[in-house]
């Protein structure tokens, strides 16, 4: 999330056609798919989630390692009518986290493309501090994972995480993502330059490790 948008005055109104043979599913640039979980919906955002977003989001504690987020609920309008446009002109998604039964944005998941028809893409993701610990982080991004790439169908999937952010670090780690290295003095937060991981998670190892879970998985007759 450190270097993901969020700001509407990134704004940038290009499109780029996907590379030649790259099979992508397009209706997801219409609207984005409702995607459920067992505890977890991921849903398109709507200009309604702006309160609720401010909320959770603004807090020091979830906001201290990533990219400012906007400071007012205009500001959260705002970002979302932009994340609509950048979905329209299909180099971005952004999923609203929500608790399976209720509607409320509790976080956000955001997918951007590094390469023009999401080959390569990088992730963001934030979700409001009452509901760290619970186990919707990893349920929503296996979701967001499966969507990456058979959807979208990168082959890899970028996330920078500052060193300090432990959270953050622990939370990739835990979903298979593979720190390939280290970029110093590589995100300005706070007047300071900090130190960032960077992690990726490719698609034959996210095959791979869904195959070797569902083996473990004991059928009983
Ligand atoms: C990142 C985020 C979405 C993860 O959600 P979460 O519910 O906190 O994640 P989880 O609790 O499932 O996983 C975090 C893991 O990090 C571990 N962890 C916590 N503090 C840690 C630390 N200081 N050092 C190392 N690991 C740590 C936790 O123990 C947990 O692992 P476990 O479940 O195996 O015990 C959430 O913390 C968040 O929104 N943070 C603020 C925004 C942010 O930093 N986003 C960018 C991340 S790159």
């Amino acid at each position: 999330m450190e270097k993901m948008p969020f700001r509407a005055e990134l704004d940038v109104q290009t499109f780029e056609a996907p590379a030649a043979g790259r099979t992508i599913s397009s209706d997801w640039r219409q609207q984005l798919p409702v995607l459920t979980g067992r505890q977890v919906r991921l849903r398109e955002l709507r200009a309604s989630d702006a309160p609720a977003l401010f909320a959770l989001l603004t807090t020091d504690e979830v906001a201290r390692f990533i990219s400012p987020p906007p400071t007012t609920i205009e500001g959260f309008k705002r970002f979302i009518a932009w994340t609509l446009r950048q979905r329209s002109a299909g180099t971005y998604a952004c999923f609203a986290v929500t608790v399976a039964g209720q509607d409320t944005a509790i976080g956000l998941f955001q997918v951007r493309e590094t390469e023009p028809g999401f080959g390569t893409a990088e992730w963001g993701f934030a979700i409001g501090s009452p509901f760290w610990g619970m186990g919707l982080f990893q349920e929503g991004a296996e979701l967001v994972l499966q969507f990456v790439f058979e959807t979208l169908g990168a082959h890899r999937l970028e996330a920078r995480a500052a060193l300090r952010n432990g959270r953050g670090n622990g939370a990739l780690r835990k979903i298979g993502a593979v720190q390939e290295g280290v970029l110093r003095r590589s995100f300005l937060r706070n007047g300071e330059y900090l130190d960032q991981a960077l992690y990726a998670i490719v698609d034959d190892d996210w095959r791979a490790s869904r195959s070797t879970a569902r083996e473990h998985v004991t059928v009983v007759h």
